[in-house]
């Protein structure tokens, strides 16, 4: 890789340990990949925040960062925590597994990283403009800025990102090349534009493609229906940038005439929909994957206005980030009715799986993670008919 003096020089430890360290995996994910230099970055965000996910070696991991200096050097902001700060008791979640997140998060803080831990940075916190080079790790967030806004990043890792952060650089392969932007297969989408609906068309996307870039036609979402489908595609597969014709801000740069066309109807979102349900009744609700936004909070506040829980043996999570929690006071109120609304933290990356084995959610995201990462059996539905199983 051609690497600048200043580069070379942070490389042979003159800037200290946590920026050697660094650019080591920096240039070594750029190795691998074949970038041929180094790009620099606006922003990061960075997964690896909940212990749960971490354990004791991401935590010392973070520990030796922090203790070698390392600070990061743009904007950063960081992913759910296993636990809402201040009320992770009513998640059922232990004293020791407290006492760690909160360690991380300091952690993360000392290191100049902004404490809001949400997977919606783009809604408030960490908003990239059009042809902005980022760092981004969570695929949901970065497949939204790189396809809606028109960003670009890899699909970054926890550490790489971090990495990225710190030196404010990243290796410049993949996605923050235009020619590696070109739609790969068009997608006919025959859906009936709900939000569910779009969660069901990743899923049915990410089935049919595993990875690559699809371009859309008969599709347009506004920002809720896009952070679904990114995050229902980024996990049923690997989709890390997605176009909709008429839509989104790259779609019209491509010729797709000679691409294979792949139709989405009826069919498909029934296929996707048997996968992602494995359970009836469920002893958890958990909305908010990925975060709600202030729109969802006010129409998930509107449905149960009025309205009343009669069943105790099943809990409800809202899970939102602090930011939006605290615009939305009036909705709160009336959610906190019927469960409480988290902060920063969510169903997949809490553990759960101490509590609870049947987890209902309207995310395709969340529906393929509950088992795979929480032991859950999962019921993925809209939100009004998840929320009637309680009344
Ligand atoms: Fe966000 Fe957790 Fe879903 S991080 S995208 S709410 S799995």
């Amino acid at each position: 890789m051609d690497l600048t003096r200043e580069e070379e020089a942070i490389l042979n430890g003159e800037s200290g340990e946590g920026m050697q360290k660094a650019m080591e995996l920096v240039t070594a994910l750029g190795k691998i990949y074949g970038a041929e230099d180094l790009i620099d970055i606006t922003s990061a965000h960075l997964s690896g925040a909940s212990y749960k996910t971490i354990g004791d070696g991401g935590l010392k991991y973070l520990e030796d960062m922090a203790a070698g200096g390392a600070r990061v050097s743009v904007p950063s902001t960081l992913n759910p925590v296993g636990m809402d700060r201040d009320r992770w008791r009513e998640m059922h979640i232990t004293p020791e597994f407290a006492e760690k997140q909160l360690r991380i998060i300091d952690l993360y803080g000392q290191m100049g990283v902004q404490k809001t831990c949400s997977c919606t940075p783009y809604t408030g916190a960490n908003v990239p403009s059009f042809g902005d080079h980022v760092a981004w790790a969570e695929s949901s967030a970065l497949s939204f800025v790189n396809s809606y806004i028109g960003a670009r990043t890899n699909r970054e890792g926890g550490p790489g990102a971090l990495a990225a952060a710190i030196l404010g650089k990243t290796a410049n392969y993949g996605l923050h090349l235009d020619e590696k932007r070109r739609p790969t297969k068009v997608i006919e989408a025959d859906i009936d534009g709900s939000v569910f609906s779009y969660s069901l068309l990743g899923q049915a996307v990410g089935m049919a493609m595993g990875s690559g870039i699809p371009y859309f036609k008969g599709i347009s979402p506004e920002l809720e229906e896009a952070k679904t489908l990114s995050a229902a595609m980024a996990a049923a597969g690997s989709v890390a940038l997605w176009h909709a014709e008429g839509v989104t801000p790259e779609a019209g740069s491509f010729d797709v005439s000679d691409l294979e066309v792949i139709h989405i109807g009826k069919r498909e979102l029934e296929a996707a929909y048997d996968k992602l349900n494995t359970v009836d009744d469920v002893q958890l609700i958990a909305l908010g994957c990925p975060h709600l936004t202030e729109k969802e909070m006010h129409q998930i506040a509107s449905f149960l206005k009025g309205k009343r829980k009669v069943r105790d043996d099943v809990e409800i999570w809202f899970c939102t980030s602090e930011e939006v929690r605290a615009r939305c006071p009036e909705d709160v109120k009336v959610m906190e009715e019927f469960g409480p609304v988290l902060a920063d933290t969510c169903m997949v990356v809490a553990p759960i799986e101490g509590a609870f084995q049947r987890t209902g959610t309207n995310s395709a995201k969340a529906g393929n993670y509950l088992p795979t990462l929480c032991s859950q059996k999962a019921m993925v539905r809209d939100v009004s008919a998840l929320l009637e199983v309680v009344m």
